[in-house]
């Protein structure tokens, strides 16, 4: 069998498309031009990317971009009053901080710090919480993206078994909470996990969450399943010629696509889903401080 290759970029650009449609609305018939500020802190090639992306986007669709790059010695104390100033302005609807951050800046406190009412990142203690028992607000947005793909590719989730792999912040708890909601019967697993192949075997979806570059066998894969790799991982590709690089996901693409059902290619699967789910929570922040 030869997977279904599920078109995260494409998807996106639709998704993209109605937030545009929607920024024009809230600009026409309530005066409401959404902010989005980025900040990033250091010199991290990859950050600067998905930064120089977000923002670009962010324009693309009408909203207000606001970047800010702060050298890798800024203090705590300095990035901690950038959000407060956030924080305060009537302009800025949503705030991401770039992670990771550098290590002399504690993570916790700057999230801690971003208004909940702005966290489009869903990062703060406040909005886990109401993703967790499904009150309204902005959703983490790789899991969200993930989601979305999901349901497009496979309609209703309901009574499937879902693994994930990883149980981060950022992507597997979030993701475990959405398809909880959506029904799926869900395994967390981890590093820890005893026979993690076998477990896979058993899913309908797997959601491979991990950072190891292609960690997910093809012999892992149930015949069918549907494969949702969050994985972005430089490599060296001797392949392309010396020193040459390649992205890959957490998943054997090609092995994997033997077996799968319908899988997420890496590039152009769930990442470009992330920023389209970062933009629509933008709308959401906007939407909810101003009724
Ligand atoms: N670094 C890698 N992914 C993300 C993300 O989704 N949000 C933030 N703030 N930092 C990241």
């Amino acid at each position: 069998m030869s997977a279904q290759i599920i078109d995260g970029k494409a998807y996106a650009k639709q998704l993209r498309q109605r937030i545009a449609e929607h920024v024009d609305r809230l600009k026409n018939e309530h005066n409401l031009t959404p902010g989005l500020a980025v900040v990033i802190v250091g010199e991290d090639p990859a950050s600067q990317v998905y930064v120089n992306s977000k923002s670009k986007q962010t324009k693309e669709v009408g909203m207000n971009s606001f970047k800010y790059e702060m050298p890798a010695d800024t203090s705590e104390a300095d990035l901690l009053a950038l959000i407060d100033e956030l924080n305060g302005r009537d302009d800025v609807n949503g705030i991401l901080v770039q992670l990771p951050v550098p290590d002399h800046i504690d993570a916790d406190n700057i999230i801690k710090r971003i208004s909940p009412a702005k966290d489009v990142d869903c990062f703060t203690p406040e909005n886990v919480g109401k993703l967790a028992i499904g009150l309204p607000g902005p959703v983490s947005c790789t899991p969200l993206g993930s989601l979305m793909l999901l349901r497009d590719h496979l309609g209703k989730l309901e009574g499937l078994n879902a693994v994930i792999i990883g149980r981060s912040n950022l992507v597997g708890k979030p993701m475990s909470q959405l398809l909880l909601r959506d029904n799926c019967t869900v395994t967390v697993a981890h590093s820890r996990t005893k026979d993690l192949a076998g477990l896979c075997r058993t899913a309908d979806i797997v959601v491979a969450a991990v950072g190891r570059p292609e960690m997910v066998k093809g012999d892992w894969i149930k015949p069918g399943a549907t494969v949702i790799d969050v994985g972005i991982n430089r490599v060296d590709a001797p392949e392309k010629g010396e020193g040459k690089t390649k992205l890959v996901g957490d998943v054997a693409y090609n092995e994997a696509a033997e077996v799968a059902g319908a899988i997420t290619p890496v590039p152009g699967g769930v990442g470009p889903m992330t920023i389209a789910c970062l933009l629509a929570n933008t709308i959401t922040t906007t939407c909810l401080a101003n009724g």
